[in-house]
């Protein structure tokens, strides 16, 4: 197994497989903690300055990692869901507009199209669960109203990947708006916004960027950067940073939904676990996953567990969701938690996601400590 272990505390008592919820943070972020708090005990204008090009290295980075065009696509904002809300209250809707989407999406991805409705904006809703062919299924319901399709590129619950590239091609030959949230992917699976042909993409860096909570992060398509129309405002969007002239520019890059001061630790926490990413190379990161994803499912069909994420290779990412049908699902997460397998419960299910940098000898504890956990309740039950 690929061994890319070394920025991370991985010890055995501990297996921790819940990327998908908050990722540890590598060693690299710990020395950017503490020279930034000694920076804040006597900020001084080089200091200020230097945090600002690092936020700008930053969105070049973010740029690398997406292909994007330019890094003047990409805005650095405080998290998903306020970059999936600049979208949809930016879009120009004419009622009758529809907009297509999951029935299993992430509540964030969800929300803000239904709130649309009051404009006369529907949602057409597809029960991915119910189509072998989930592309197909999104793109079979999109009519001559469909005004933009949105996709987690990874669900969070099942971890089913989807086809990014064949719903881009279709949306383009459609003209219609393709916005992906990469929450579930961006830092594990290579993601190419410009042969996608994605218009909006959006993530935090929290996940498998293996950064802070309240770090977002926003993709726009040069064509739409100054066709959304803004609903927030600040000192940071505008053009030239001349606070007097009532005279009104603002950016037109990316840096027009960047209203006010920036998380500026956060990001720099972002930049250096990024940094990391880019040199261990995107795609030596998504093998590993897959090798330990590959490993985990294993291991749980030995067990007889029932598991729903999809069984063909290109459908998973870093996802692996089950359950056993006999044991019930809370009880079990909870014995997994306390025997140190650290997981979530997602609806009915169990969800493990392990990242790059877990190691072989911790994912062979997992086989033992389940069956530990289920001899105990199978005792209780
Ligand atoms: C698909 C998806 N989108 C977004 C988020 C997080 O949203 P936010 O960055 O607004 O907290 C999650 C978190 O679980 C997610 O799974």
């Amino acid at each position: 197994m690929i061994n890319l272990s070394q920025q991370f505390v991985t010890n055995v008592d501990n297996v921790y497989l819940n990327h998908a919820r908050l990722s540890p943070w590598p060693v690299c972020s710990r020395q950017v903690v503490e020279t930034f708090v000694i920076q804040m005990q006597q900020p001084t204008a080089a200091v200020m300055l230097e945090w600002e090009q690092k936020q700008q290295q930053l969105r070049q980075q973010l740029a690398v990692l997406l292909n994007a065009a330019t890094n003047t696509q990409v805005a650095l904002l405080k998290n998903t869901s306020e970059a999936l809300s600049i979208i949809a209250t930016g879009i120009d809707w004419q009622p009758q507009d529809n907009i297509v989407l999951a029935v299993q999406e992430f509540p964030s991805n969800r929300l803000i199209w239904q709130a649309l409705a009051s404009q006369g904006v529907n949602c057409i809703w597809v029960d991915l669960a119910l189509h072998a062919d989930p592309e197909q299924a999104l793109i079979a319901a999109c009519n001559k109203n469909t005004r933009l399709l949105t996709v987690s590129a990874v669900q969070y619950h099942d971890g089913c990947k989807l086809d990014l590239l064949r719903l881009g091609a279709f949306c383009n030959t459609q003209t219609i708006a393709f916005c992906v949230d990469a929450a579930q992917q961006l830092g594990a699976y290579p993601i190419d916004v410009q042969s996608m042909q994605i218009d909006f993409l959006v993530a935090c860096g929290h996940k498998w960027l293996c950064a802070a909570e309240g770090t977002g992060v926003l993709y726009v398509a040069s064509k739409w950067l100054t066709r959304l129309k803004l609903h927030q405002y600040g000192w940071h969007m505008l053009k030239q940073a001349d606070f007097t002239s009532l005279q009104v520019e603002i950016a037109t890059t990316a840096q027009r939904f960047e209203a006010g001061s920036l998380n500026t630790l956060n990001e720099l926490i972002l930049a250096s676990s990024l940094n990391m990413l880019l040199e261990l190379g995107l795609q030596n990161i998504s093998n590993a996953i897959t090798e330990r994803i590959d490993y985990l499912w294993q291991q749980l069909n030995s067990l007889g567990c029932e598991i729903i994420t999809p069984a063909t290779a290109k459908q998973r990412a870093g996802i692996i969701s089950f359950k056993i049908p006999r044991i019930n699902t809370a009880k079990l997460c909870q014995q997994l938690n306390q025997q140190g397998i650290i997981c979530s419960q997602r609806g009915d299910y169990i969800r493990l996601s392990p990242h790059f940098y877990i190691t072989e000898t911790q994912l062979k504890t997992v086989l033992p400590k389940m069956k530990h956990c289920l001899l105990i309740l199978d005792n209780y039950t």
